[in-house]
């Protein structure tokens, strides 16, 4: 049981005893319940060791709080493995100037007019999804097709490569991610190996791609900061990534939380069968702001976050709650655990969008897209993407669960029914 007294000053969290870590880093890797256990055993703020590498594991508004409030003693940091694979100019391995400088560039792509821009590609690309999946022999894995479409989005539409440049990236992508969190060591066919030679791959072809992508020019021109290539390439794989494997999951949770709740998906379809189609500049207004929809996107994002944590590191020392945090140790700040806690939500296991309209949780509860200076680049990107493809997909299609599916999810690097959630589609 977690001691209530109060610690006294200058006082590090309770220590789960760990020395290398190394079974943490197994645990940490295969259990998603990890951090809750910890968190039940040592409460809302404990330390460990994972792969040799002291590390604060923290859940709860009131850490979110600290952690914003104290954001000038913090810095980013990524665990070995994701810190090689995203490269060493990547804007996610920078702190200070360097990171908000090339954050200015990378936010341009994001601009309200720039995705309106985008709009009717992610319209047009939504059609493709419906057509293929009410053609396709059922049972048909849904998550997949997800992961293609967001990735369809980010690489045609926002970031205009080319369809023989999309082709070539996207199994290289999928090998790439697959290494992310993985054992930190590089043996010889092990995901990190591998992943790290689809990086080299991809970077070899993402620098060939530079020279016809006027749209990162473009936004360095803006934003007034010449890169080099290979900082140019670093910041491409990147967006590539962060663009498709955290919404392809949320659209995926999204469809699996409304067919294991019919009458909250009977309840959006009230409201989604008004909308009309193909939006045009008004009816994308009207998507932003339409209730019930955005009630279930915030409810998916609440319930299964995609990023689970956030990673920080001291520069100082900084206080959790009625801990201190010695300079230099790792924070992770878990998002799933915050975002589920019943003292905020009441009822915070449970999936239920109808909560976001009614009376408010502490904001720093509910926080899938992160805090400043590192909150998502691409939320807005995120938002269009959910709200057009759901749309459009529960407006023509019926999804019946195929039923002796292994649904339980996989967490590392983006949760997803380990089935891949098959399903039965008809048109409506
Ligand atoms: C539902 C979808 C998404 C969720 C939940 C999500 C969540 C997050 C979170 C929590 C962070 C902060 C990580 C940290 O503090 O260490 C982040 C950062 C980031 N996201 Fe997203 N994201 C989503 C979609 C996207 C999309 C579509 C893009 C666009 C390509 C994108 C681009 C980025 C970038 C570039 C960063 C790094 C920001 C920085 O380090 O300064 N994300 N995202």
């Amino acid at each position: 049981m977690p001691d209530d007294s109060p610690p006294a000053p200058a006082t590090p969290p309770p220590h789960t005893g760990a020395v290398t870590g190394v079974l943490e880093l197994l645990a940490f890797l295969r259990d998603p319940d990890f951090a809750q256990k910890r968190f039940d055993r040592f409460g809302d703020v404990y330390e460990t060791v994972v792969a040799g590498q002291p590390q604060v594991f923290a859940r709860g508004a009131d850490a979110m709080a600290d952690l914003m409030r104290q954001a000038a003693a913090l810095e980013g940091w990524w665990p070995a493995s994701v810190s090689q694979l995203l490269g060493p100019f990547s804007l996610a391995n920078r702190n200070g100037e360097s990171h908000l400088a090339r954050r200015r560039v990378v936010g341009r792509l994001f601009s309200t007019a720039a995705l309106r821009a985008c709009a009717p590609g992610i319209v047009r690309i939504s059609e493709g999804v419906i057509d293929d999946l009410a053609a396709a022999s059922p049972p048909v894995a849904l998550a997949p097709r997800m992961r293609a479409f967001a990735f369809e989005v980010i690489a045609e539409e926002v970031l205009t490569l080319s369809p023989e440049g999309r082709a070539s990236l996207f199994d290289d992508f999928e090998l790439w991610t697959s290494g992310l969190f993985s054992f930190p060591l590089a043996l010889p066919g092990s995901p990190l190996a591998r992943a790290k030679a689809a990086r080299r791959r991809l970077i070899r072809r993402l620098l060939g791609l530079l020279p016809s992508l006027s749209v990162l020019a473009d936004a360095c021109d803006e934003a007034g900061l010449p890169l080099q290539d290979p900082d140019l390439a670093d910041q491409l794989l990147l967006l590539l990534f962060a663009g498709y494997e955290t919404t392809a999951s949320a659209l995926t949770l999204a469809v699996l939380l409304l067919l294991q709740h019919p009458d909250t998906l009977a309840w959006l379809l009230e409201e989604l069968d008004t909308v009309p189609w193909p939006p045009d500049a008004s009816g994308l207004d009207q998507l932003d702001t339409l209730p019930r929809l955005n009630a279930v996107i915030k409810e998916v994002l609440r319930l299964v976050p995609p990023v689970g944590g956030l990673f920080r590191r001291a520069k100082e020392p900084v206080r959790l709650g009625p801990w201190t945090i010695a300079a230099g140790r790792v924070i992770q700040v878990d998002l799933r655990a915050t975002q589920r806690d019943d003292r905020a939500f009441g009822d915070g296991d449970r999936f239920r969008p109808e909560r976001h309209l009614e009376a408010a949780a502490p904001a720093a509860a509910n926080l899938p897209f992160g805090v400043a200076p590192r909150v998502c680049l691409g939320k807005p990107l995120a938002e269009l993407e959910l709200r057009l493809l759901l749309t459009r997909l529960l407006q023509s299609l019926r999804f019946r669960l195929e039923p002796d599916q292994d649904l339980t999810l996989e967490v590392i690097p983006t949760p997803r029914p380990r089935s891949g959630l098959l399903v039965r589609v008809e048109r409506r």
